[in-house]
């Protein structure tokens, strides 16, 4: 079995992508046969595009109205089927014993990678989590900062560290996802001096997962020159008329920007 960081290179070499599918979609509660049209939905999107992405990434537009092992076996099943990384985007943020089971859960459902919220700490918190994903050989990706306007009041304050010295939350966060060896950070696009920064105190190891690409304003170039390894898209390709063009742009565009630099 490939743990998430090769499988995610693996896919990188056979799709020649550096994209993230967000597969978010969410037709209105009570709307007839709601549950059943989002599923058939996702798996339709997801076989038009996976040629064209790296990964999946799933988060609770579709793990509440599906179950984790319930309904959204079956999508779980097709994305191990593309041989595509899966993450659960649950932004995990709790005590210990709740987060070991979470974990657990989607560990043992399937998913190759949590994304987990590091303002919560280490012990008594994300060890647990650390130490599950180390047990079923899958990937933890740490939250530093992240694309919304709202992510400076957390993310982005400011904050003195023991020694004295001011330092910015996601720099902090940054030095964490070292020291706890994450397998991934998070930074949004929108943000991309932010990218930067992250990018020169983590280096080439730990891959920058950068959402907010299109819908919320991030641009492809600035994302990747500033040091982002793979994009999360979701609406631009699920809103798409068509979902399987739209991958495909997107991803020639970053490999166009890429090879700018
Ligand atoms: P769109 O539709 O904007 O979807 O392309 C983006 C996806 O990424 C998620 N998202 C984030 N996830 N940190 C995260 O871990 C973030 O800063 C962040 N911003 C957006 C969002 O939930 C959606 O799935």
């Amino acid at each position: 079995m490939l743990v998430f960081s090769e499988k995610l290179k693996k896919c990188v070499r056979e799709n020649g992508s550096r994209v993230v599918l967000a597969l978010d979609l969410s037709p209105s509660v009570g709307e007839k046969d709601f549950k059943r049209r989002l599923l058939v939905k996702s798996r339709r999107i997801l076989s038009e595009v996976e040629e064209h992405i790296v990964g999946v990434k799933i988060n609770f537009q579709l793990l509440l109205p599906l179950g984790l092992f319930d309904d959204l076996r079956l999508l779980i099943e097709d994305v191990s089927h593309y041989g595509l990384p899966l993450i659960m985007d649950c932004k995990l943020n709790d005590v210990e014993h709740t987060n070991e089971w979470a974990s657990r859960y989607f560990f043992e459902a399937g998913f190759d990678a949590l994304i987990v919220n590091p303002f919560v700490g280490w012990k008594g918190g994300l060890d647990a989590v650390f130490s599950v994903a180390k047990d079923y050989e899958k990937g933890v990706i740490l939250l530093v900062y992240m694309s919304h306007p709202g992510a400076e009041e957390g993310y982005g304050q400011r904050v003195v560290r023991d020694e004295g010295a001011v330092r910015f939350q996601y720099e902090v966060f940054a030095e964490k996802a070292k020291s706890w060896g994450a397998d991934g950070v998070v930074v949004g696009a929108t943000q991309p001096k932010i990218i930067e920064r992250v990018f020169e105190i983590v280096g080439r190891k730990i891959p920058i997962f950068s959402p907010g690409i299109g819908s919320q304003g991030g641009v492809i170039g600035e994302a990747f020159r500033a040091g982002a390894t793979y994009a999360i898209v979701g609406r631009s390709i699920y809103q798409s008329e068509d979902p399987k063009r739209s991958a495909k742009e997107i991803k020639e565009k970053i490999n166009e920007a890429m090879g700018q630099f």
